[in-house]
C-alpha cells in the first residue's frame, strides 16, 4: 500500500508534499516522511505519527526546497517504526545523494541485498524497499533516470517508486509496475504522485504511467520511456479537480460526516437515471450483457457483503445464476471459465490489488466482459473495465466504508433490473415500481438516521463488550456480515456474522448473558423463521438487540430491545438496515475512544496482496 507524492518546482514544496500526504493517508498511515533538497543536501524528516506531527517537525527543522518526495506507509517489510519510515537515502544518512520513496512489495529483496551488502552499502532498515535506494546508487554515474531504469530491470514484484538525487536538482524520475503512478502538469512544477487526489489544487492535467514506465519529471517537460526503452507519449488527462471536497465541518470524524451523507450519495448516485437501459453501464453494455448466462461478482471486505446482497437481487429479479467470489480467492484458483459469464468488480478505491488481481485472472481464461462498480473514476479498475458505472459517493476518508457500500448497493440492483430488462423477465410496471423505491431512498434513509439517539443509547450497553454475533437472514444475511465487519474494524469488538439459520449448527454454544446478538429483522417473507432463532437465543439466556421494521411484531421484553424501523422497504430493505449497522459501530468506537477514521492496522486502499 503506501502513498507516494514528490514534486520539482520553481517554488518551495514542503507544504504541497504535506498536503498530499494528508490526501494520500487513506493509502497507510503507520508513519510518512520527506525529503527535501536543500543547500545541496538531501535533509529529512519522518515520524511514527500521523502527518501533522510530520508538519511540526519541518517546521521546527525549518525544512524547505524545490525538489522533493514524501511517502505514507502501511508496513508490510518491518514494523511500524521511524528506521523503517521512508524515504529512505543511500549511501548513508548524512552523505545521501540518492533518496527513494516506494509503494509495493520487492520480492527478490534478499538476493539484492546480499549483493548491494558486498558492494559495502549498510542498511539501516528492515525495509524491502532500502534496497532500491542502495541499488539506485549502486547504478548512478551522472544520470538519475539512467540509474532507475536499469535499477528496475533487477526488481521483482511490484512497486511504484520516486527518486530524487542531489547532484540533479531539477529532476524527479518515476518508475512503476503493478503499483499506480500519476504525472501531474502543473504552472510552476511538475509532481509524481500515487492518486490524483494528493496533486495540489493548481495541477489541471494529469498523466497515468503504464506498467514498465520510467518517467522523467522535469520542470517544465515530462519523458516516458517505455519497458522496451521507447520514448513514450502517454495520455494527458484533465483533472477533475474534487480533491478539495475533504473537509470535516460540524462532525467528529469522517466516519459519522459520510454516514450522514449517504442519502445525498444515492441521490447523487441516481442523478439523470431516467430509466432502466443498458447504457448506465457503458456504451458497449447492451452487446455484453445480451449474451451473459451467469454472473461473477469478485470484491474484498465491505464490498464483498454488497457483492453477496447482489446475488439475492440478480438471482430473484434477473433469473440468473450468481458466484460470489473473495477477490483474493479467485485470482488463484482453477475456474470452469465461461465467456458467457458477466464479471463484475466491486470496488469503492478501483485499486484493490487483489480485485485487479482477480480481474486479469478472469481476463486471461477468456471472460473478457468486465464491468467495474467505483467510486473513482479515474481508478485503474475502470481502466482496465470493459464496462463501469461509476458510483456518486464523493471521497470517502474514513477506512469503515459507509456511503461507498450504500450506494455500490444501488449501482448493484441497477444492474439486476438491467439484466432483467435484457432478459425480458421483468415488466415496465415492476420496473417502474422499483424506480420508484430507488427515487424515494434518500427520504426513507433520512428517517433511519433519526434513530441515531437510541442507538447510541444501546452502545453505552453494548462498548464494553468484546464478543458479539449479528444475525440476518436471506437478503440481509450479508448485512448482518457487514455489522460484524464495522463493529471490527473500527470499535475493535469481536464479532461475528451469521445466517440466522446457522445459529444451532454451532454459534448457539457461544450464547450466554454475557454474548449480544444482534439481529437484522426486517418484515419480509423470512421473519417467522429469524423469531424462531431469535427465541433459541432467548432461551439459552442470550440478549438480543433487534432493529425491527414497523409491523413486524416483534416487541420490548425481558432480555429483548428493540428499534423500530419503518415500514419493510421491501427488496431494497438491506440498504435501509445497513445504516444502524454503522451507527452502532461508530458509536461503539467512539465510547471506546478508538482512533475512529483510522483504526489500527488497517488501510482504506488495499494495495497490495
Ligand atoms: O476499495 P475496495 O472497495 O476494493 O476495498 C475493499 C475493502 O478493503 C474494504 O471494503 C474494507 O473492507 C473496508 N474497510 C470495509 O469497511
Amino acid at each position: 500500500m503506501c502513498g507516494i507524492i514528490g514534486a520539482v518546482s520553481h517554488n518551495d514544496i514542503a507544504e504541497d508534499l504535506l498536503v498530499g500526504l494528508e490526501r494520500l493517508e487513506y493509502r497507510g498511515y503507520d508513519s510518512c516522511g520527506v525529503v527535501l533538497l536543500q543547500r545541496g543536501n538531501l535533509s529529512r524528516a519522518r515520524t511514527v505519527k500521523r502527518v501533522a506531527q510530520l508538519r511540526l517537525e519541518v517546521a521546527e527543522l525549518q525544512l524547505g526546497g524545490r525538489l522533493g518526495i514524501a511517502h505514507t506507509r502501511w508496513a508490510t517489510h518491518g514494523a511500524p517504526v521511524t528506521a523503517n519510515a521512508h524515504p529512505h537515502m543511500s549511501p548513508g544518512d548524512d552523505d545521501a545523494r540518492i533518496s527513494i520513496a516506494h509503494n509495493g512489495i520487492i520480492e527478490n529483496h534478499d538476493q539484492l541485498r546480499s549483493i548491494l551488502k558486498k558492494k559495502g552499502y549498510v542498511f539501516k532498515s528492515e525495509t524491502d524497499s532500502e534496497i532500491i535506494a542502495h541499488l539506485v546508487d549502486s547504478l548512478y554515474d551522472g544520470d538519475l533516470t539512467d540509474a532507475v531504469s536499469q535499477a528496475v530491470t533487477e526488481l521483482r514484484g511490484s512497486f511504484a517508486i520516486a527518486v530524487v538525487c542531489r547532484e540533479e536538482p531539477h529532476r524527479l524520475v518515476g518508475a512503476k509496475h503493478g503499483m499506480p503512478l500519476i504525472i501531474g502538469i502543473g504552472a510552476d512544477g511538475n509532481y509524481l504522485a500515487s492518486d490524483v487526489a494528493a496533486m495540489p489544487v493548481g495541477v489541471r492535467q494529469v498523466v497515468y504511467l503504464e506498467d514498465g514506465d520510467v518517467a522523467d519529471v522535469q520542470l517544465r517537460e515530462h519523458l516516458v520511456t517505455s519497458a522496451d526503452g521507447r520514448r513514450v507519449g502517454r495520455d494527458v488527462r484533465p483533472v477533475d479537480g474534487n480533491s478539495a471536497a475533504v473537509v470535516l465541518g460540524p462532525h467528529r470524524y469522517y466516519m459519522e460526516k459520510e454516514i450522514f451523507e449517504q442519502p445525498r450519495a444515492v441521490s447523487d448516485t441516481l442523478q439523470g437515471i431516467d430509466g432502466i437501459t443498458p447504457e448506465l453501464f457503458g456504451d458497449h453494455a447492451w452487446r455484453a450483457m445480451k449474451q451473459v448466462s451467469s454472473v461473477l461478482v469478485v470484491a474484498c471486505g465491505g464490498s464483498y457483503h454488497a457483492a453477496l446482497t447482489a446475488k439475492y437481487w440478480i438471482e430473484s429479479i434477473a433469473r440468473l445464476p450468481v458466484h460470489v467470489e473473495v477477490a483474493s480467492e479467485f485470482r488463484y484458483r482453477d475456474w470452469c471459465a465461461d465467456d458467457n459469464t458477466l464479471v463484475v468488480a466491486v470496488s469503492q478505491s478501483g485499486e484493490t490489488a487483489d480485485v485487479l488481481g482477480a480481474i486479469h485472472r478472469a481476463k486471461s481464461i477468456g471472460m473478457t466482459h468486465v464491468l467495474a462498480i467505483c467510486n473513482v473514476a479515474t481508478s485503474t479498475l475502470v481502466r482496465e473495465a470493459s464496462m463501469s458505472f461509476i458510483t456518486r459517493a464523493g471521497i470517502e476518508i474514513g477506512v469503515a466504508s459507509t456511503k461507498a457500500f450504500t450506494t455500490q448497493l444501488v449501482a448493484l440492483f441497477l444492474l439486476a433490473l438491467t439484466l432483467a430488462q435484457i432478459r425480458g423477465v421483468i415488466d415496465d410496471e415492476a420496473e417502474g415500481r422499483h424506480l420508484t423505491s430507488l427515487r424515494h431512498l434518500p427520504d426513507a434513509m433520512n428517517k433511519v438516521l433519526e434513530l441515531e439517539p437510541k442507538i447510541v443509547e444501546w452502545s453505552k450497553h453494548l462498548a464494553s463488550r468484546e464478543n458479539m454475533l449479528f444475525l440476518g437472514r436471506g437478503v440481509h444475511f450479508p448485512i448482518a456480515l457487514e455489522g460484524a465487519l464495522k463493529m471490527k474494524e473500527i470499535a475493535y469488538i469481536h464479532a461475528e456474522g451469521y445466517a440466522a439459520g446457522e445459529l444451532k449448527h454451532g454459534p448457539l454454544a457461544l450464547v450466554s448473558k454475557e454474548m449480544p446478538v444482534i439481529a437484522v429483522a426486517p418484515n419480509d417473507f423470512l421473519l417467522e423463521k429469524l423469531k424462531s432463532n431469535m427465541h433459541e437465543v432467548s432461551a439459552r439466556s442470550g440478549r438480543l438487540f433487534v432493529f425491527a421494521d414497523h409491523g413486524c411484531g416483534v416487541v420490548r421484553s425481558d432480555g429483548v430491545d428493540v428499534i423500530q424501523l419503518h415500514e419493510n422497504y421491501g427488496p431494497l430493505s438491506p440498504i435501509l438496515h445497513t445504516i444502524p449497522m454503522q451507527l452502532l459501530a461508530l458509536h461503539c468506537a467512539q465510547a471506546r475512544g478508538t482512533d475512529v477514521d483510522k483504526p489500527r492496522n488497517l488501510a482504506k486502499s488495499v494495495t497490495v496482496e
